[in-house]
């Protein structure tokens, strides 16, 4: 395929900040994609290229500057191709030059034009370029928004409710529980009641002045609706103490009493995952609690594995996770994500894809969640367009694989 045009700009996320959109031209045939961006980000990850004033400015002019004139000048078999030839052209381990930003945005929107060319649906395309078995994934809905994603009034940054099934029965368990827990909380949360504070993802934000009490409402909705169950993010990272402590809700916590929390959350919760438990580089306490809850619940790393199919590896060595968060933009490339999602498969572990707490109206990740067969797929809550466009594309999805 010969890309003749590419045209970018600099687009608002759902924070306000900017980010990068895309538009390729193949003759007939075009494709846009706009690229997240994260708040808890992990420093292992693909670098974001952002100017001095926070603006993609640099990112654009490299995607309609560099990348489309030596694009302008080849021919592409595949959109795998196109992905090899992105990431030699930056030349980087981390895609700081070109900027992940940039490449990702290029990647997601040449996918999408091959999909076009074959006929196919994104997903499909994604099924077979990937070589996996496309299917639903476990709706991880974001019911309860905490840490830097809501000024830490919650301590966790993820309180998510895990929809099992047919994606057209998930979303409505989730819907229904989610304005059931819109409706309770004026009334028990602390502080002026009324109007219940969200957060950057779109789901409720109150707050509780022990850590338990998000849980015992999880687990009342868990308990209402078969097929559901409780996951956390934890992102530690967010929680360190600037030693090697990590604190909640003004206490302070050792690497194994945050552990023994853990344990007890689980022993009493109908618990299925928690992610990101420790700091991104404490991967023998992430072997620990790996050891503690096998058979019970899974351990999953984000900052911790950045979609990094090294770190995955590593990772692997050490046994010390059971699932992997996969993210596109913190690796830059759709080929480089679909590597992550072998690497974690061949682990024997489970691939729950995610969105990034800054979105666009982009729907990519619903396409490539159920294209790769994930275990599941975080897109937010329910109180955001953003985050409603990816749960609304795998209704799609739904019905483009029935017919
Ligand atoms: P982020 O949060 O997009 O702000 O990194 C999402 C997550 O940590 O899973
Ligand atoms: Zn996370």
């Amino acid at each position: 395929m010969k890309i003749e045009r590419i045209e970018a700009k600099s687009i608002p996320d759902t924070r306000g900040k900017p980010t990068v959109e895309v538009t390729l031209h193949a003759g007939e045939l075009s494709a846009r994609a706009s690229v997240p961006s994260g708040k808890s980000t992990g420093s292992h990850e693909a670098k974001e290229l952002r100017d001095a004033d926070g603006g993609v400015e640099t990112a654009v002019a490299n995607v309609t500057g560099e990348i489309a004139r030596e694009i302008a000048l080849r021919d592409f078999a595949s959109a795998d191709e196109l992905d090899t030839f992105l990431i030699a052209l930056d030349n980087t381990p981390d895609k700081s030059r070109l900027g992940a930003n940039a490449i990702l945005g290029v990647s997601i929107a040449a996918q999408r034009l091959f999909a076009q060319q074959a006929g196919v649906p994104l997903w499909k395309a994604i099924a077979e370029r990937a070589k996996t078995t496309p299917g639903a994934p476990r709706l991880y809905v974001n019911v309860m928004n905490g840490g830097v994603h809501a000024d830490f009034r919650l301590p966790f940054q993820e309180y998510i409710l895990v929809c099992e099934g047919k994606t057209s029965s998930a979303l409505a368990t989730a819907r229904a529980a989610f304005e059931k827990l819109g409706a309770e909380l004026p009334s028990i949360m602390l502080g002026t009641g009324g109007d219940v504070p969200m957060g950057d993802e779109g789901g409720y934000s109150p707050t509780f002045d022990t850590l338990e009490k998000p849980f015992e409402l999880l687990a009342a909705l868990a308990a209402e609706h078969s097929g559901t169950s409780i996951a956390i993010d934890a992102a530690a990272n967010e929680l360190r103490d600037g030693k090697s402590n990590y604190i909640l809700l003004k206490k302070t916590y050792a690497p194994n009493e945050l552990g023994m929390i853990y344990h007890t959350l689980v022993e009493r919760f109908p618990f299925h995952s928690i992610e990101d438990p420790f700091s991104e580089d404490a991967t023998q306490d992430f072997v620990r609690l790996t050891d503690a809850l096998r058979g019970k619940c899974l351990v999953v790393g984000d900052d911790f594995t950045v979609t990094n199919p090294e770190r995955i590896e590593a990772a692997r060595e050490a046994g010390a996770i059971t699932a992997v968060l996969i993210k596109p933009n913190q690796i830059g490339s759709v080929k480089e994500a679909i590597e992550a999602v072998e690497a974690t498969h061949d682990a024997g572990w489970a691939a729950i894809c995610s969105h990034r707490s800054g979105e666009t109206m982009d729907t990519f990740i619903a396409d490539f969640a159920y294209g790769v067969g994930a275990h599941g797929i975080k897109a937010g809550g329910l109180g955001q367009k953003q985050r409603l466009e990816k749960y609304e594309r795998l209704l799609e999805i739904e019905k483009e694989a029935e017919r």
